[in-house]
């Protein structure tokens, strides 16, 4: 039977999001964000550990309390100058615990509101599968290509595209071997895609959306208290 372990990087600024206090540490119904991104990984059953990236020189992440998250939890202080680096450095710190062929999930910090559901389906899914994938949800908006004066160039076909989300599942050594060769992507799966694999789309749904802009913390906390879950 295959072990599985996730990997949680949040080692970015979220200079989208603005502030001095980095997104991940932003109040969500009383704590931090990125708690909720953990508790689910940490409530999963399949799930063995949960490693969060930090950056080395993190200054946030002590003044909580993160116990109520239990003992699959450890923290590395070894973020990078990019996500991928962040998840590669993860990857060398779990190099003694993990094998080659254990499944790997890597799940934004900024992605609270996943589910147990999905987590579950993506698990399930991949399961006898030789490659990996990831939760995705099939574009739902009309897509509008800007010029650069912001007025539509053209609108362009949304067939058969998807929205790319989060937890990302593969093969240790597998994502050990791409993020080596193929660092310059903003997900795990195009490093695997530039190596020649094609992962696998999960059907998800939109509630995992990445808090990325302060309003989205409302629709977040909408979410979370609104859900029961075993
Ligand atoms: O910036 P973006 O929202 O795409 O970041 C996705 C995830 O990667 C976040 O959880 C962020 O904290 C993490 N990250 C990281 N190290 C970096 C940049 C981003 O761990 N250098």
């Amino acid at each position: 039977m295959l072990r599985h372990y996730a990997i949680v990087p949040a080692a970015g600024s979220g200079s989208r999001f603005g502030g001095e206090t980095p997104k991940q540490y932003q109040a969500l119904a009383g704590r931090p964000l990125i708690y909720y991104s953990l508790a689910a990984l940490c409530r999963c059953q399949r799930i063995e550990r949960v490693w969060v990236v930090l950056s080395p020189d993190d200054r946030w992440w002590r003044q909580h309390d993160w116990t109520s998250l239990g003992h699959k939890l450890e923290t590395v202080f070894c973020g990078g100058s990019s996500r991928s680096a962040s998840v590669a450095n993860a990857l060398s710190a779990a190099a003694t615990a993990v094998d080659d062929d254990d499944w790997v999930l890597v799940h934004d910090a900024a992605r609270p509101c996943l589910s147990q559901a999905n987590l579950t389906t993506l698990c399930d899914e991949l399961a006898d599968d030789p490659v990996g994938g990831l939760l995705a949800v099939p574009l739902a908006d009309t897509l509008k290509r800007a010029d650069e004066h912001l007025r539509v160039a053209r609108t362009e076909s949304r067939d058969g595209l998807w929205q790319a989300q989060t937890p990302q599942m593969f093969r240790y050594g597998l994502l050990t071997r791409v993020l080596a060769e193929h660092a310059d992507g903003t997900d795990e799966a195009s490093a695997v895609e530039a190596a020649g694999f094609r992962p696998r789309l999960v059907r998800g749904d939109a509630s995992n959306f990445k808090v990325t802009y302060p309003a989205d913390l409302l629709l977040a906390e909408l979410i979370l208290k609104g859900r029961v879950e075993p």
